[in-house]
């Protein structure tokens, strides 16, 4: 009797996992350029601090490991698979996967006196629009964003700007390694802040007790603002 039970529990779940959860239809908001637009994912921090002397200018190294990916707002994640390939048919854009892709390095220059660090932008490909056709009813007329990192130029770079941020009143203690050059986030797993020295070469930047991914987009969309590109 039980086992009766469960094997029909089994079906029952293996049939609603393929019959549900997606949705046959796209509509496209349309821009000035069609269906897809350009915008930008949150910045990751790709330099240790640098805390010049008050009478003399200096400059930090930048360069390292960033991690990114196809995105969605909809409302039900286990639909997002299966979305982005309707979007993906109706609009003719590829979404990647997360990976991680190395950055462009060189050095910055700040001022005397100024204290700060360096930021990687991605650029991102994005569409929005309204679904219809899904197995939910509740997201049938939802409008949900997608976006895909730019892989489009650099021969498979990611692509994004690099620019400094500037901080006041901060010496920049929870930033005295890179946290985009540590062999964590070589292996996809960023973090935004770097303790320890610089030569260690296997430094585990730290996290506070946020999650990563949302300090990581909570101060991303701080320094859009602060960067003011
Ligand atoms: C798509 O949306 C536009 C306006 O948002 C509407 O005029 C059009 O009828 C829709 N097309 C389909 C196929 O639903
Ligand atoms: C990355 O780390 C290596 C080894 O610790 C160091 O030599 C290099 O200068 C660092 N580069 C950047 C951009 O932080
Ligand atoms: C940038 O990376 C290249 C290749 O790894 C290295 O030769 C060069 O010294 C680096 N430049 C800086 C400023 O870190
Ligand atoms: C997703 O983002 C778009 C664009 O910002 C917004 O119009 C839409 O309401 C959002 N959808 C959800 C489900 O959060
Ligand atoms: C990512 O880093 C955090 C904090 O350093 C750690 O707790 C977590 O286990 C790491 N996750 C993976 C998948 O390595």
């Amino acid at each position: 009797m039980h086992a009766v039970q469960f094997v029909s529990t089994l079906v029952l779940v293996s049939c609603h996992q393929a019959l549900a959860q997606s949705c046959s239809g796209f509509n496209a908001t349309n821009g000035p350029n069609g269906p897809t637009y350009t915008s930008v994912d949150g910045s990751r921090i790709i330099s240790k601090g640098a805390n010049c002397p008050s009478t003399k200018d200096c400059e930090v190294e930048y360069g390292g490991y960033v991690t990114a990916g196809r995105t969605i707002n909809i409302s039900d994640s286990s639909y997002a698979d299966s979305v982005f390939k309707t979007i993906s048919s109706a609009v003719h854009l590829e979404f990647t996967e997360v990976d991680t892709y190395p950055v462009s390095n060189g050095t910055m220059g700040f001022q005397n006196g100024a204290s700060g660090y360096v930021v990687f932008t991605p650029y991102t490909i994005c569409t929005t629009g309204r679904l219809s056709g899904c197995d939910a009813d509740e997201l049938n007329g939802e409008i949900v964003q997608a976006c895909t990192p730019d892989l489009s130029t650099l021969g498979g770079r990611i692509s994004g700007r690099i620019g400094p941020v500037t901080i006041v009143g901060d010496d920049l203690k929870w930033l005295t390694c890179n946290p985009a050059n540590t062999t964590q986030a070589k292996n996809g797993n960023a973090s935004n802040s770097c303790t320890g020295t610089e030569d260690e070469t296997d430094h585990t930047g730290t996290a506070s007790g946020l999650g990563e991914v949302s300090l990581l987009l909570l101060s991303g969309s701080l320094l859009v603002a602060f960067v003011g590109f």
